[in-house]
């Protein structure tokens, strides 16, 4: 399978290094900036030096606003049966067929622990995809996580709302609790290293768990102890449930703008 990345910056970048070891594929890939990139992959800087070429899929690792602009002079390089694959976050299929015609089109919406085989994939195939189509996003999506397979678009873009873009939500969430660390007299060191590994066990623990969330949280609340104390200060008047549906809900509207 040859396979064309377009865009090889910090989520094709994340992508392609998994993809180089798990699939049976040669990749080239369009680095337009020469960064330093996986060995195992041919790298070229503009459509010019494909001439002639044909790919069996095509994927587009651009910002969805650029994809009208870069989409065109590469949607003839598509082999006849092949299919294009966008990881853009909002940009439709078809929006996509718009560019490129009744073709098949994937869209694979990963997050960035992609870098480290975690990442979480909703994927959607249109109506012109194959079982084979179908079957290349599903080895696309378990090389760097858990593909989840949707079937509509607004999923896919409720999905990017909660997942594609929750990595940032947490490094956030992450940094806000490691500076209230610091200003308990922590060094910045030592509250990154306790913040981090009470999140990263916490979060372990409650996936390995069946038990909801919410259990969890009373499990380790005594009354009138300091857990509860600290809780009752974070959910003081609904602020974090408010804050938290406010942040996916501006998400999913910005992916409907996108569309
Ligand atoms: N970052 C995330 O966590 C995340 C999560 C889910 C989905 N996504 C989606 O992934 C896509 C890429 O995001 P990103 O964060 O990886 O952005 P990024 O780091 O800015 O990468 C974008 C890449 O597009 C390339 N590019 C721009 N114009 C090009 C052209 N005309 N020809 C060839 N390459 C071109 C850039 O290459 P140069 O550097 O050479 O200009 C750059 O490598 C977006 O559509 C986003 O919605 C991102």
């Amino acid at each position: 399978m040859d396979i064309l990345l377009i865009g090889c910056g910090k989520m094709g970048g994340a992508m392609l290094r998994r993809w180089i070891d798990a699939m049976p594929a040669r990749f080239t890939t369009v680095n337009r900036s020469g960064r330093a990139l996986p060995a195992g992959t041919e790298h070229v800087d503009g459509v010019d030096t494909l001439a002639g070429r044909r790919f069996d899929v095509i994927i587009l690792a651009v910002k969805p606003q650029q994809i009208p602009d870069v989409l065109p002079a590469y949607a003839s390089l598509l082999a006849e049966d092949g299919c294009h694959v966008s990881i853009a976050a909002g940009f439709s299929s078809a929006s996509i067929a718009a560019i490129v015609g009744d073709r098949p089109v994937l869209r694979l919406m990963p997050n960035l622990p992609a870098l480290i085989g975690r990442s979480v994939n909703g994927i959607y195939a249109n109506s012109a995809c194959s079982d084979r189509h179908r079957d290349i996003g599903d080895q696309l999506a378990r090389a760097t996580g858990t593909p989840v397979w949707l079937d509509s678009e607004d999923e896919l873009d409720r999905l990017t709302a909660v997942a594609g873009s929750g990595p940032g939500y947490v490094f956030e969430i992450a940094r806000s609790y490691i500076a209230a660390a610091e200003g308990l007299g922590f060094s910045n060191e030592t509250a990154r290293a306790l913040v981090l590994e009470t999140m990263g066990g916490a979060i372990e623990m409650a996936a390995r768990s069946d038990e909801d969330v919410a259990e969890l949280r009373n499990s380790v609340m005594s009354k009138k102890g300091t857990t509860e104390a600290g809780i009752n200060a974070l959910r003081r008047d609904g602020q974090l449930d408010a804050l938290l549906t406010e942040t996916v809900q501006a998400a999913y509207e910005r992916a409907v703008e996108l569309r």
